[in-house]
């Protein structure tokens, strides 16, 4: 099959599709970020013993998938503007299916690494990649919802890696199969994209034209015409401008800035102590069997997922920017109640970690989970925005790579009281951040955006 091919004709022969369709398929790489990061919380408890791990060697095995997502997410952005999204997307599915069979195979630590480091490669780059092509896939008033899905299935993702994990230590299987599973999404993935469409944007801004009509002329729920006329027009204006350095350019700078921040903050506030750790801090709040622990995470798993399923309809109704303020301070103040709960001795001490942990999660999934991911993909312009939102997940990766390897050391050397209270630091710098640089995007076209930053320069100097 031609590169031209791939990129329209299973999907042409089609009369009409869905955008729901295209968005769910997409998401599947979100699943597959998910499942592949939380697979190895359980994983690890037999990977010590099958490879005689040490506290060092541990920490390696879990964050080392972080050092291929910070690769991943990198080239993310060369790959996905040269090639397209769609055949992106159709190669990191094999990069996940390839990666699950090898890591279920590896024969010692060293080949285990460079596993995980593969299958990190993949999860860093979709990380941007699928925001990024539902965004462009869908029409302004269900951007919001559609993109979210993407934060949805990563939650999903996150849950069936507890329950798989479970189920075969049950089974005593081991962890083999509980990496030779993430194969069966990353099968679905291929298949699905095969019949999927490149986006209308990507079609128009590589010249395509006729194949970005027609897209736009078969996914439901669009308006082709006036599409079509805000893609020319946008297109139009970034060809008379530089290249990517023009991310640091006056106007798209505060764009950059925006990405950049919600990026690091998103990591800064803790998120990833609690999921990759959760168990762990259960531990240290008194619940004293391995499996109380596992069980008090899976409640957390679940309520991140409701939680989520719960801001696909909020987002594009209250709005990205409300959601993230209330989000932000329900966080620092859930980050400084379980400060004081781990300094008070109290004796009702894992209840209360239980509670604070809950709502803790809940305000992350309505506020700084989804929407830094959806904004990351929607406050470029199209010529600009697979390297934007690649530069956005590479911070990402990186400040959580930061803050998953510190967090044990943060613990040791200053208790969990402190930690948790110097999260909840961060956390209020983030609502500062959000207060003072973050505009609603909620309802405006990925054009009207793409104007906005201009016109907020402007209102700048006129200003100053
Ligand atoms: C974050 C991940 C995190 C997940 C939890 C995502 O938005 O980027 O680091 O593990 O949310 O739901």
């Amino acid at each position: 099959m031609s590169s031209k091919e791939l990129r329209s004709t299973a999907f042409m022969q089609q009369r009409q599709v869905s955008v729901y369709f295209v968005a769910i398929v997409a998401a599947i790489g979100g699943l597959l970020f998910g499942y592949d990061t939380g697979v190895i919380s359980g994983a690890l408890l037999f990977l010590k013993v099958s490879f005689a791990l040490n506290d060092t060697t541990q920490e390696i095995a879990v964050s080392v998938v972080l050092v291929g997502a910070i690769i991943g997410a990198l080239g993310a952005g060369r790959v996905n503007d040269a090639l397209g999204r769609k055949i992106t997307l159709l190669f990191l599915a094999v990069i996940f299916t390839v990666g699950a069979g090898l890591t279920a195979i590896s024969p010692n630590l060293l080949f285990f690494i460079a596993c995980r480091i593969i299958v990190g490669v993949g999860i860093g780059a979709a990380a941007s990649v699928v925001p990024v092509y539902i965004s462009e896939m869908s029409p302004p008033r269900l951007r919001g919802t559609l993109v979210t899905f993407n934060q949805l299935a990563i939650t999903v993702g996150i849950a069936i890696s507890y329950w798989v994990d479970l189920a075969f230590a049950h089974a005593d299987m081991g962890w083999p199969p509980m990496f030779a599973t993430a194969a069966i999404p990353g099968v679905l993935l291929f298949v699905g994209m095969l019949v999927s469409p490149e986006t209308p944007r990507w079609l128009a801004s590589k010249g395509y034209w006729n194949d970005a009509k027609e897209v736009l002329e078969q996914i439901k729920g669009l308006d082709p015409e006036k599409e079509l006329a805000d893609i020319r027009g946008s297109l139009l204006i970034e060809q008379r401008r530089g290249g990517v350095r023009e991310l640091l350019q006056p106007g798209l700078r505060t764009a950059l800035m925006i990405g950049v921040g919600l990026a690091i903050f998103q990591q800064l506030v803790g998120i990833n102590t609690v999921i990759y750790y959760a168990p762990i801090i259960f531990q240290k709040a008194g619940f004293v069997s391995a499996s109380s622990a596992i069980l008090a995470t899976s409640v957390v798993g679940i309520v991140n997922v409701l939680s989520t399923i719960v801001v696909i309809f909020l987002l594009d109704k209250v709005g990205r920017r409300t959601l993230l303020l209330i989000g932000t301070t329900l966080m620092i103040v859930a980050l400084a109640a379980l400060g004081l709960v781990f300094s008070s001795g109290s004796s009702q001490i894992g209840g209360l970690t239980l509670m604070t942990l809950i709502v803790y999660i809940f305000a992350f999934a309505i506020s700084m989970g989804p929407v830094f991911w959806l904004m990351s993909a929607e406050i470029f312009p199209t010529r600009l925005r697979a390297a934007g939102s690649s530069i956005c997940s590479f911070s990402n990766w990186a400040a959580n790579f930061l803050v998953s390897l510190t967090f044990l050391s943060l613990i040791r050397l200053f208790g969990s009281s402190l930690t948790f209270g110097l999260y909840a630091l961060m956390g209020i710098l983030a609502l500062v951040f959000c207060w003072m640089l973050v505009p609603e995007t909620s309802g405006r076209t990925l054009e009207q955006i793409e104007h906005y930053w201009s016109i907020n320069e402007e209102h700048k100097r006129k200003m100053a």
